[in-house]
Order: C-alpha cells, then structure tokens, then sequence
C-alpha cells in the first residue's frame, strides 16, 4: 500500500536526457511496451495512467502501430478537463484518436474520466473506478511550465489536502479549462513505475525549479521505486 501522504516522502528523481523528442519519444514507446510486457508476465494484466496535453500525443501515435498483447492492457487517465467527450480538448479523446482507437484493447478495459458531468461528480465517479487497481504499473506524467503535472496546480487545494480521496475536483485551473478533476499525489504515486514526459525549451523554468529541489507540484510524486524524468537536450 502506499505511503498515506507521500509528499511528506521525498521524490527520488531519475533524468535521463535525449538528442531529439523523436529520440525521447522511441524511448518512451520501448519503455511503456516494457511495463507491459513485465506486468502482463507477472500479474496477467497491465494498469497504465496517461498523461494529457500535447508532448505524449506522438508517443500514443507510435503505439498505434506496436504489437503488444492489447488485450491485457487496461487504460486510465491522470486528469481530464470537464468538457464533453468529443471536445477537441479533451485528454482522452486525444489519446482515443491517436492511439486507442486503433488497438484492440477492450472497451471496458479503457477507463475515461467522465468530467463531462463536472469536477464533483467526475471526481466522485473516478474514485469509485480506482477502488478496482491497488497500485498502477505504469504512470505516464507531463509537466507544466508553472510546474503543474497532471491537474495539480501550484499553490491550489490539493496542497493542504487532509482528505485523502484518489480523484479530485478542480477549479480556477490556471490552464483552460479551468474546472478539472485530477489524481491526488498520492494516487499517481502508487506505481510500480512513473514516468515524465518533458520536451520543449518551454519547460525550461520549471525543470530547473525542479531540478534545485523547489516544491513543485511535479515534485510531489514520490512513488517507491523513484520516478524517471525524460527530457530533451534543449531542457539539459
Ligand atoms: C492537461 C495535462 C497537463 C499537461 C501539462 C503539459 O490536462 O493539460 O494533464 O498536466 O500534462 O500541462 O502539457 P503539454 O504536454 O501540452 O505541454
């Protein structure tokens, strides 16, 4: 079981740094593919969280075209924005049209957030839908240029949190939109496996934060095994 609040445990980061996103990107696909073939191996099914934004779509189009044993994946979410599910701008319709849509992982193995009825209620929902997996196997994050991974946003609720809920509401997100509901820290920290996704001379103020020890929200993850940060040469 995880730690009851793992940000009070420090976060052992790994960076590991590429020449090109293309470079980082294969990475990305060979070590996901890995996890899958590990945890399927072990334990028969393979429990992966996606990341949302824009730096993973390339990754989940990669996917596309792998072979894997598809069959045993089950696909949940980090975070989703309460839009209707074919807004453009939802998490999960960008991982469906990329990737998802073109595998034969079972439709009920694939696990939206169902935002679209709002923070509260997706929250509410989500909870219920996390109760099924103790520990995730992989845990794909990004990271905002204000530090933020997943919906966790610095200087909001979630920080002062005593309520240890798995999925939370939330609101005034600085990034449009702004009502959300996200995975609490210690929910993305309970993974055998966490991994970062961060390209873009963009994210430069916030690696860096990071990398001096600032509390940042991304810094908040601290799962057991450590967490691996893969970045391009421009943020090196
Ligand atoms: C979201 C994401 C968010 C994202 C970062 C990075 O819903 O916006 O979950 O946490 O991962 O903001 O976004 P980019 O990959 O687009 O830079």
């Amino acid at each position: 079981m995880p730690t009851l609040n793992p940000i009070a445990a420090p976060q052992q980061s790994r960076w590991h740094v590429f020449s090109s996103v293309e470079a980082l990107e294969e990475a990305a696909v060979q070590r996901i593919l890995q996890a899958a073939e590990d945890a399927i191996a072990a334990r028969g099914a393979f429990h992966v969280v996606l990341a949302g934004g824009t730096t993973p779509r390339n990754v989940y189009r990669r996917l596309r075209n792998c072979e894997a044993e598809w069959a045993s994946w089950h696909v949940y979410f980090g975070d989703e924005r309460c839009l209707h599910g074919t807004h453009p701008e939802r998490n999960s319709l960008m991982a469906q049209e990329a990737w998802l849509d073109h595998v034969p992982i079972p439709g009920n193995q694939i696990y939206p957030i169902p935002a679209e009825f709002g923070a509260e209620d997706g929250a509410d929902a989500y909870v219920l839908t996390l109760e099924k997996v103790a520990e995730f196997d992989l845990v794909l994050l990004g990271l905002g240029e204000d530090g933020h991974t997943a919906s966790l946003f610095p200087g909001q609720a979630w920080e002062q949190a005593e309520e240890l809920r798995s999925a939370i509401p939330v609101h005034e997100a600085p990034k449009p939109p702004p009502d959300r509901v996200s995975l609490c820290p210690w929910r993305l920290s309970a993974a055998r496996e966490v991994l970062f996704l961060v390209t873009g001379a963009g994210k430069r103020a916030a690696v860096d934060a990071w990398r001096s020890g600032a509390p940042i929200p991304a810094a908040s993850i601290a799962p057991e095994s450590g967490v691996d940060v893969f970045i391009d040469a421009s943020l090196a």
